[in-house]
């Protein structure tokens, strides 16, 4: 028999793209997602490229009941995935409590449901967040973690303490993968990220820059101490990344983990600077980038990249694909996105 995974927030952007690794991988899935920061055309989009529609539920994950009648009407559930959560630094800067709400009380609700129904096995999205700025480069999960610099950051935080102590107080088990700076989309173009609004992030806003939706790009800050002065992220193709979650998924339904609670960093080990992904960009695409250089943005830290070591060596997993295939993927779900606009104006 198929194991059965829980998707939760799988029409997002990271979702989506693990729900068609998942399925690929001969697994069956169906997710859960109120729809706040995706639409519900991912799901034919995920039957386009796999061949298979996932069991779909359009609920809030912080209402308990709606949530609880889910598991009740689907069940065997092997695992779950949870991605569903708010993910804008700034917004939770000023509204904190719609993100302590909302990323915190659905994670509690999903972990009492898992108790109540005895699922064992689960699988968090964390993130790179959780070590600010390090002293040690590259950054491995033994690092300390930092106070976190904006209430979205903490949510992470307090949801990993969430998730060990009630690891310790019953038969949950769970993985924690602590991703870098997700990129890129799906070779099909048919699922990638959908940004609401002015994108907060440096990939689509080069995208979105280069097909004319904005003037252009704003580099925030070269006086960095690094080579060329800008900031550095290790930046890893969504792809890559969803391939880890079926790696990890396979890995705790199979009892091979090590403990009851595993932490795990997701990036490609390789830090890139903002202009060495504007190079990125400009090789892969043919097009020059209007950008200019301007001041810092608050909160951000110099560089980071990920000690792969850990995830290489017990996971089993490494990342295949380049910066510029990354950027590539990006460009052609952008010109996608133009496209499906054309088509429904
Ligand atoms: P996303 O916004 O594209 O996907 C999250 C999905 O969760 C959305 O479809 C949204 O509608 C859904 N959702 C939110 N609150 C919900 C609720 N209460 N009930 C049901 N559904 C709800 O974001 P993403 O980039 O795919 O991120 C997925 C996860 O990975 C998040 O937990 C995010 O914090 C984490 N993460 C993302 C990044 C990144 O840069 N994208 C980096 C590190 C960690
Ligand atoms: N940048 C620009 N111009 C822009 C946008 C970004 O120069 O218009 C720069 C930033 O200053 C930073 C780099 O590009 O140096 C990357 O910025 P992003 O906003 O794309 O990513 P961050 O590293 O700031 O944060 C992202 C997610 C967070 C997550 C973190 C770690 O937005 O949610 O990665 O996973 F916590």
């Amino acid at each position: 028999m198929k194991k059965r995974i829980l998707i939760t927030g799988g029409t997002g952007y990271i979702g989506s793209h693990t729900a068609v690794e998942l399925i690929e991988a001969g697994y069956e899935i169906m997710i859960v997602d109120n729809l706040a920061n995706s639409k519900i055309e991912v799901l034919a989009q995920i039957e386009a490229i796999t061949g298979k529609k996932p069991v779909f539920g359009q609920l809030d994950i912080c209402n308990f009941n709606e949530f609880n009648a889910f598991f009740t009407e689907n069940q065997p559930i092997d695992a779950v995935i949870h991605f569903a959560a708010y993910k804008a630094v700034g917004e939770s800067v000023e509204n904190p409590l719609k993100y302590y709400h909302n990323n915190l009380q659905g994670l509690i609700n999903l972990l009492r449901i898992m108790q109540k129904r005895a699922v064992q096995n689960l699988v968090f999205s964390s993130s790179c967040t959780v070590y600010g700025q390090p002293d040690e480069l590259p950054v491995s999960e033994n690092a300390p973690l930092v106070p976190a610099n904006s209430p979205y950051g903490n949510t992470k935080q307090i949801a990993e303490d969430i998730i060990r102590d009630t690891v310790s107080a019953s038969a949950v088990q769970a993985i924690s993968l602590r991703y870098f700076n997700p990129i890129g989309a799906h070779k099909s173009a048919l699922i990638g990220e959908l940004p609401l609004g002015t994108p907060n992030n440096l990939v689509p806003f080069i995208t979105q820059t280069a097909i004319g939706l904005r003037r252009e790009l704003s580099v925030f800050g070269n006086d960095y101490n690094t080579p060329d002065g800008t900031a550095i992220r290790d930046y890893i193709h969504v792809v890559d990344l969803a391939k880890a979650h079926v790696v990890a998924c396979k890995r705790i339904l199979q009892k091979e983990n090590q403990s009851g609670y595993e932490y795990f960093n997701l990036g490609t080990g390789k830090g890139s600077s903002v202009m060495e992904v504007i190079q990125s960009f400009e090789r892969v695409s043919g097009q020059k980038l209007n950008y200019k250089v301007v001041a810092r943005r608050e909160g951000d830290i110099e560089q980071v990249w990920a000690d792969t070591k850990l995830a290489n060596q017990v996971l089993g997993w490494k990342t295949q694909k380049s910066l510029d295939e990354a950027m590539l993927s990006a460009w052609n779900w952008e010109k996608q996105c133009l496209k499906n606009q054309k088509q429904t104006t």
